[in-house]
Formats: C-alpha cells, sequence, structure tokens
C-alpha cells in the first residue's frame, strides 16, 4: 500500500560538515511494511514555509536487514543541497523525536544473487552521497556470504566531505580481507592517503585492471551523479565488461531537456487510461499531454511519486495494454524494461487507450 506513514527519528549522527544520517524507527505493525532490501529506497513528504507538499528520495544505509522478520529501524543520509529545502532542513533542525511521513521502501537497484551467496566478488563506483545504499548493498553481501568479496571505489570531494567514512571503515575492520576500500579526493591534494582527480573514463579504464580481477567481477553498481555513471560506463565498455552485470543508481540528473510527448492519440470515443491502484481499478479520459502520472494524480491522489524527473523510480509501474513513449528513464534497467514496467511520470501515451498496473 502506498501510502505515508509516520517514523519518529531515534537517532541522529553528523555525518560531515553538510550531512546527517537519521534513523528512523519502525514501530511494530509497521515492522513487514518497511522490510527492506539493500539498496532501495524512501521517499520523504516535506511541507516548506509556504505549505507546499515537497516529496524527496533518500536511500536506505542500513543497518543489514533481518533475513526474516519485521524491520525495526532504517537508516538515511541526508545530505544538505545548494536550494535543498527539505535537505537544509534536515542537517539543521530535524533532532531526535522528531516525526517525518515516509512511504515504504521501492527501488530495483539491489544485489544481485551472484554475490549475494555465491562467493561472487562485486564492485562499486560511488561518488558524494551515492555510498548511501552500497553501504548497505556491501554490508549485506559480505555478511551473508563467507566467500562474498566487494570492492568499494569512492569518488570524493574531501576528506571531510565524506559521508560514512566511519561506517565504512568498521565495516572493513569487520571483513579485513574480503572488503577493498580505495578512496579518490577531486577537490583535495594529498601527499599520503587517497589519490586526487576525477574518476574518469581514462582513468577508471587503467585502475580497475590493477584493483579488481576485471573479468571475474560478478555485478558492477555505480551509484552517483551523471557524470561519474557515464564515465564509469564508458571504462567498463571499454574494459569489455558486460551490460547485463553493470548497474546503476542516479542521484542527480543532468539538465538536458527531456524528448517533447508524442501528439495525442485520437480514437473514436475518446482516449482511455486505466490503471489499478492500492487494489482499485478505474478508468479516466487522460487531458492532452498529460502523463500517465498527471492523469493518475488527478483523480487518485495517493498514486506514489517522488521526484517526477525519471531518476528515482518510484512512480513505477507495470503497463499492461497499449502504448507509451517515455521522455526520460534514469532509473529502470533493461531487465525492468523487457518486463514492462514504465515511469508513469515520464511517459505519454501513445495509443489511444492504455491500461497500467502501480501494484505490480
Ligand atoms: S517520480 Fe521519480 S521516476 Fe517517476
Amino acid at each position: 500500500m502506498a501510502a505515508f506513514h509516520p517514523l519518529r527519528i531515534a537517532a541522529r549522527e553528523q555525518l560531515t560538515e553538510d550531512a546527517v544520517a537519521l534513523t528512523l524507527a519502525v514501530p511494530e505493525p509497521l515492522g513487514d511494511i518497511f522490510r527492506y532490501v539493500p539498496g532501495q529506497h524512501l521517499t520523504i513528504r516535506h511541507h516548506d514555509a509556504s505549505g507546499a507538499e515537497l516529496r524527496r528520495t533518500y536511500s536506505v544505509s542500513g543497518p543489514v536487514p533481518p533475513a526474516d522478520g519485521p524491520v525495526r529501524e532504517l537508516t538515511i543520509g541526508v545530505r544538505h543541497l545548494p536550494g535543498g529545502t527539505f535537505s537544509a532542513h534536515a542537517v539543521k533542525d530535524l533532532a531526535v523525536g522528531d516525526t517525518l511521513h515516509v512511504l515504504p521502501p521501492v527501488g530495483g537497484f539491489t544485489l544481485r544473487g551472484a554475490d549475494g551467496g555465491s562467493g561472487g566478488h562485486a564492485v562499486a563506483i560511488t561518488g558524494g552521497s551515492g555510498i548511501t545504499p552500497v553501504l548497505s548493498m556491501a554490508a549485506t553481501a559480505l555478511a551473508g556470504d563467507p566467500g562474498a568479496r566487494f570492492t568499494l571505489l569512492r569518488s570524493e570531494r574531501t576528506a571531510a566531505a565524506t559521508m560514512f567514512l566511519q561506517a565504512a571503515a568498521e565495516l572493513k575492520d569487520r571483513h579485513p580481507g574480503r572488503l577493498q576500500l580505495l578512496y579518490t579526493l577531486t577537490r583535495e591534494e594529498r601527499h599520503t592517503g587517497p589519490a586526487t582527480g576525477r574518476l574518469d573514463a581514462g582513468r577508471l579504464r587503467a585502475l580497475l585492471p590493477s584493483v579488481v580481477p576485471v573479468r571475474e567481477v560478478t555485478a558492477w553498481y555505480l551509484c552517483g551523479p551523471q557524470g561519474l555513471i557515464e564515465e564509469a560506463r564508458a571504462a567498463l565498455d571499454a574494459l569489455g565488461v558486460a551490460r547485463a552485470r553493470v548497474h546503476a543508481e542516479l542521484f542527480h540528473a543532468g539538465t538536458e531537456p527531456a524528448a517533447p510527448p508524442p501528439p495525442p492519440a485520437t480514437v473514436a470515443g475518446g482516449a482511455l487510461l486505466t490503471a489499478t491502484l492500492n487494489g482499485r481499478r478505474d478508468t479516466w479520459p487522460p487531458r492532452p499531454a498529460e502523463t500517465v502520472l498527471e492523469t493518475t494524480l488527478r483523480n487518485r491522489p495517493d498514486a506514489p511519486y517522488s521526484c517526477k524527473g525519471g531518476v528515482c523510480g518510484t512512480c513505477r509501474a507495470r503497463l499492461l495494454h497499449g502504448e507509451v513513449r517515455m521522455a526520460r528513464n534514469y532509473a529502470l534497467e533493461e531487465e525492468e524494461l523487457a518486463a514492462g514496467y514504465i515511469l508513469p511520470c515520464q511517459s505519454h501515451p501513445v495509443t489511444g487507450t492504455v491500461e497500467v498496473d502501480y501494484d505490480a
């Protein structure tokens, strides 16, 4: 059920000058609803000073979820972004005892089977707050399989701005021979310790074969800003890594314009959108140029969404009938597209009748 639930802040840790970790207590009746797979994210609803509703998405950084049984707490990392209303509020004002309104975890950027239970070697390349989901993925992979190995290559601005530095070091202490931690700093020159400079495609292509057995890596996880993900993908392509082994989660999209919507479908009797949401199936006429999400929200305000920009995947639904054109997709992987999933916030109907299932 895609409904917001009030969760109390049980702990707050200042990670850096501009970032905090917030641990949310999950009350017993919600323990099953908030079960999560490492790598998934939560959507938080907030109202700004004018009363306007904002939704922001944050990945769960831990703890390792119980193998079975309800979840008791979840930790997220929030970094203050320039102009970010909620992130400024979180870093400056939020305290233990405050309540956040939170959607249950979703997202397909999760551990793949080969590295979770068969002695696989996974590699993650992260930038900035992209560490957040990867931290819980690494902790879970290493805790769940005594033969698993994990290499974490982080690109950070400076050592002081590095989120979850201590948590990563503690994970390394727990699995010294199986977790490899590598850092590069983009805005700080050091004579010892982490290397400096940007992780571009050329650098990654030269670096990766010297630190991991590229051909034996079972899964690659890329998480961070668009530039880092594109550079890492280019490097992995050049190294001959199969695209099916590369999984990515974008944290900040670029600003390139989305594709324009297709011309509205014209059908006798008018176009129709049918949607199943939270167990109820309805049909409505879309307005010209509306996305599938816009038509849904006009009639069902409980439809799930967060970024409305094709990045977070919170709105994901399965296309059951008809055809849509997606303007942008930074969230769905090839296998999800092949299974018929779409991002309703980016989808315009191409056919006169379209049916989607938000519960699928
Ligand atoms: S709401 Fe974020 S991808 Fe649709």
